[in-house]
């Protein structure tokens, strides 16, 4: 392929954007341009000096000058133009979201695990060099182990740039159904963000208001982050009366990520309400400020260069239909929790459980948590806890080295481990411990095995004390400080294997 031909479908506000993004990279040019309006897509080809334009993008996909699309449309329209362009042979960036529904993006996910061509979402937040560069700084331990995300959108009355009527009609409709242009719309961005920055979300919690009747704002978004004790925060504030500095929309956000050893600020993502340094790094007790390239732009520029290195078989194309039909179900999991008033859970592949596994998985935590707090009433005073917490995992943390045989271990076991101790967050900490075939031994924290052979269930105290060796573990477990759930021959190679 000697230049790659993109065809545009869609050139209302947001194209100017795609536009920038391919006019920046060598060997690409713009073919083609559809438009359901002519005078826009007269316009558009004109402006960007395209070969030819359309008002059916049927007949844009039919074109050989057009090997790839930027798909630009409102939403109800994205399923229909992506399956009509995956049967066409062509390379697809569709806009987020990728559509309104779970069926429908289960659809679209299905087609393009069949299909030929490089299929991805454009979400340009995930190419902001600023959130990149926090990504990174998180990667590296800077602010140790990360705990909690949160984001402040503020959305102005004033500023920013024109936005056609026509571009508000079709949103309008959409909040009428129920997808607001913050929370759903723009949400899409943060969700995805939020997810690319600290992981998989299990399960969110949302109150949505309004502003003059069609703004889904003031907003406060919860959520929890899958299989760990990390939160997310997310306000939306719209200021009917303030401008906003920004060369695009009137709005613009920050967002903080906090860790044990610190935490980071990227200080402006849409406009320039900020001014000053676009990251703030608080880490082994100084700050650190970075003027990392922040122009909103940039993020469709990285955007549009990781399709074209998908499409030359050089990157893996972000995001993926499967990861965008993960964010998708958090946007709807939000509007879902604001009308019901409760929190909406997630399945690992994104899809929002229903009302009834919820409420078992609720319940099941409930009662954990409970049984923790009772077992800790029972076996542990106040004073001493914090210092046997730090023991307990401390010596949990040792267990690979204190193999007796790695010859012992003749088959995979995997160990679940609940302490329940004051000092812990929300009084339990869970560890899992993995000794596979042939010896080699695994700690991993903040979660259980996920089909674990035994789950010991103790107080930081008894099981310190067994690890130490002041108690055998039968012992403990014969006076009720040391429950066994599951395999008893795995609790008997385990007492061999540690020397318990
Ligand atoms: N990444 C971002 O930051 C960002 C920002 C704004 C919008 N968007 C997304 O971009 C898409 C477009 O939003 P916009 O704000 O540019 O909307 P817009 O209304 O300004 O533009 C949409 C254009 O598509 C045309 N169109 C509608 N149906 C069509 C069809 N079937 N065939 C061909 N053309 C058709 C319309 O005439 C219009 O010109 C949406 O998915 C939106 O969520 C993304």
């Amino acid at each position: 392929m000697d230049s790659i031909g993109i065809g545009i479908i869609g050139c209302g506000r947001i194209a100017d954007m795609a536009y920038e993004g391919y006019r920046a990279i060598p060997a690409v040019h713009i073919a083609a341009v559809c438009d359901s309006d002519e005078k826009t897509a007269l316009r558009r080809c004109a402006e960007w000096g395209a070969q030819r334009h359309y008002t059916d993008y049927r007949r844009l996909l039919e074109d050989p000058a057009v090997d790839a699309v930027e798909i630009l449309t409102p939403h109800t329209s994205h399923v229909d133009i992506s399956l009509d362009a995956m049967a066409a042979g062509k390379h697809l960036a569709l806009q987020k979201p990728m559509t309104i529904d779970r069926v429908s993006a289960e659809r679209l996910v299905r087609a393009a695990a069949s299909a030929a061509t490089v299929c991805k979402v454009t979400e340009n937040y995930l190419f902001h060099p600023p959130v990149r560069f926090v990504s990174r700084i998180i990667g590296e331990g800077y602010i140790g182990k990360p705990s909690s995300l949160s984001i402040k959108l503020i959305a102005g009355g004033k500023g920013g740039w024109p936005v056609p009527p026509s571009a508000w009609a079709w949103r309008l409709r959409e909040f009428a159904e129920g997808r607001g242009m913050q929370t759903f719309d723009h949400g899409h961005h943060l969700w995805s963000t939020a997810r690319f920055l600290l992981g998989p979300i299990e399960k969110v919690s949302a109150w949505i208001g309004t502003t003059a009747s069609v703004i889904d704002s003031p907003a406060a978004v919860m959520w929890k982050y899958r299989g760990r004790e990390a939160f997310g925060l997310c306000e939306y504030v719209y200021s009917q009366e303030m401008e906003i500095p920004s060369r695009y929309y009137a709005n613009d956000e920050w967002i903080q990520v906090s860790g044990s050893a610190g935490l980071v600020t990227i200080n402006r993502c849409t406009g320039n309400l900020l001014a000053g340094p676009s990251v703030s790094l608080y880490s082994g007790n100084e700050w650190r400020h970075f003027q990392i390239p922040s122009d909103w732009k940039l993020g469709f520029v990285g955007s549009a260069w990781n399709f074209v290195r998908a499409i030359r078989g050089e990157e893996k194309p972000r995001l993926s239909f499967p990861e965008a039909m993960e964010v998708l179900s958090i946007d709807l999991a939000i509007a879902r929790s604001a009308e019901t008033g409760r929190e909406v859970r997630l399945r690992p592949d994104g899809a929002i459980l229903s009302p009834l596994k919820a409420y078992v998985e609720k319940r099941g935590e409930l009662r954990e948590a409970r049984a923790a707090k009772r077992l800790l009433a029972k076996t542990e005073s106040l004073e001493n806890s914090e210092k046997s917490c730090l023991l307990a995992v401390q010596l949990t943390r040792g267990l690979p080295s204190r193999m007796s045989s790695p010859a012992l271990v003749r088959e995979d076991m995997r160990i679940g481990l609940e302490l329940a101790g004051a000092a812990f967050a929300g009084g339990v900490k869970r560890m899992s411990v993995f000794f596979m075939r042939g010896g080699e031994v695994r700690v991993e924290e903040d979660r259980l095995p996920a089909d674990p052979n035994l789950v010991i269930t103790s107080s930081a105290s008894a099981w310190a004390d067994v690890l130490s060796g002041k108690q055998t573990i039968e012992s403990t477990y014969l006076h009720g400080k040391l429950k066994l759930t599951g395999a008893i021959e795995t609790a008997l190679s385990l007492k061999k294997l540690l020397r318990l």
